[in-house]
């Protein structure tokens, strides 16, 4: 039996010498998987209102990666890109592209919560690894998650959650919300009002337009005609200067308070200037927090990209400790997916915003500020919500 193995391998032993003496480009492409790179496909958007934010995803991510000397558990990192341009009806064929013909490890994408519907789909379908270094659509770490799922960011509901829980203590009882209507909008409002109206508060009108439309004027209006306690709104990116500007250029700035999850002024206030200043908002990430991470995250950022970072930046450079969690694990095997999952379940992730964990649906149990508009920064004034987590519902892991 021994010596008939050993005969049935020499053969094989005589092409591994035949294969070195041809040389080592048949050699690299017979290698076996512990040589390999790791494959990271990034598909984010680079073009239209969120571009902005792919970037500061794609900066965060390669900077983590840098600080390991351009390797997680031991093996180089090579890059693919897609432009996801914030459209959901090209989400399957870009991620198709990524999984099949660039054959990556881990998809990261992406910041658009419809777009990020069909990633998952595929994700799930080809069961890929996938880290969401944004999107905070609720699906993902609800009805459709799934042991390959992570997130580095939120989802909607939460921020909305704790911005609602803040207004209700502070005894506001009437308010307009206002969003574009896509999942990211009406899920933000949705944990708002389940917070607000939980402790006496009443979410009186929904007002909302197409995403990523910008004629903002007639909403403004209707809600001015309303004379609500306050405002809630959900805007990011590009849309989100031209809100705040339009808000005060309206004469509402002084008249009706605005709150908002810190979306819509994060990586946004350079652009936004005085009619952002005062601004109150809720998000897991603030200007001022005092842990040593944020400290050293802050200032080889602003070094290596000669930028400020925001909470996207945060996102991405998580998104790749969460993945260097799992590769460590298995010494940059990725192939030993249950292993990688396993490492990824049980990380500790040592972030700007503060060490967080991941609940058993992997969205992060985080920390909820509140923040103050104050010159170019998102002061932290409070913590709102403390480890806050997603209810999770409908997920089955
Ligand atoms: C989303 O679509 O989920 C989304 C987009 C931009 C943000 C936050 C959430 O800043």
């Amino acid at each position: 039996m021994h010596r008939n193995a050993s005969r049935r391998l020499l053969p094989a032993c005589l092409a591994v010498a035949t294969l070195l003496a041809t040389g080592s480009v048949a050699l690299a492409q017979s290698a076996p998987a512990t040589s390999s790179k790791i494959k990271v496909g990034f598909m984010l958007p680079y073009t239209g209102t969120y571009a902005a934010l792919g970037g500061a995803i794609e900066n965060g991510f390669r900077m983590y990666v840098q600080e390991q000397g351009g390797k997680l558990g031991g093996r180089e990192v090579e890059y693919f890109k897609v432009d996801d341009e914030s459209d959901p009806a090209k989400a399957p064929e870009n991620a198709t592209k990524l999984i099949k013909r660039d054959q990556v490890d881990v998809v990261v994408g992406t910041v658009h919560s419809g777009v990020q519907m069909g990633i998952v789909k595929v994700a799930k379908e080809n069961n890929t690894l996938l880290i969401i270094p944004n999107a905070g659509v609720d699906e993902a770490t609800g009805p459709l998650c799934g042991s390959n799922i992570f997130r580095s960011s939120f989802s909607n509901w939460q921020p909305g959650y704790a911005m609602g829980h803040v207004l209700a203590d502070r005894g506001l009882k009437k308010v307009v919300t206002l969003t574009w209507k896509y999942a990211a909008g009406e899920q933000s409002v949705k944990g708002f009002k389940e917070a607000f109206e939980a402790k006496g508060g009443k979410v009186v009108k929904e007002l909302s337009l197409p995403f990523p439309n910008v004629e903002f004027q007639a909403l403004i209006t209707e809600v001015a005609s309303i004379k609500p306690d306050a405002v809630f709104v959900f805007f990011a990116g590009g849309g989100a200067v031209k809100f705040v500007k339009d808000w005060q250029a309206a004469g509402l700035k002084d008249k009706i308070p605005l709150y908002a999850s810190g979306f819509l002024t994060d990586g946004t206030l350079e652009a936004q200037g005085v009619a952002a200043q005062g601004l109150e908002t809720t998000l897991h990430y603030a200007d001022g927090l005092t842990n040593p991470r944020d400290k050293s995250f802050r200032l080889d950022y602003a070094k290596l990209y000669k930028l400020q970072p925001d909470v996207y930046a945060v996102q991405g450079y998580d998104a790749a400790q969460l993945l260097a969690a799992g590769a460590n694990a298995v010494k940059g095997d990725m192939s030993r997916k249950p292993e990688v999952i396993k490492a990824m379940e049980a990380a500790k992730v040592d972030s700007p915003r503060g060490a967080f964990t991941l609940s058993k649906a992997h969205n992060p149990v985080q920390d909820f500020y509140l923040r103050k508009v104050d010159g170019r920064d998102n002061k932290v004034s409070s913590v709102a919500v403390k480890a806050l987590a997603d209810p999770a519902r409908g997920c089955r892991l």
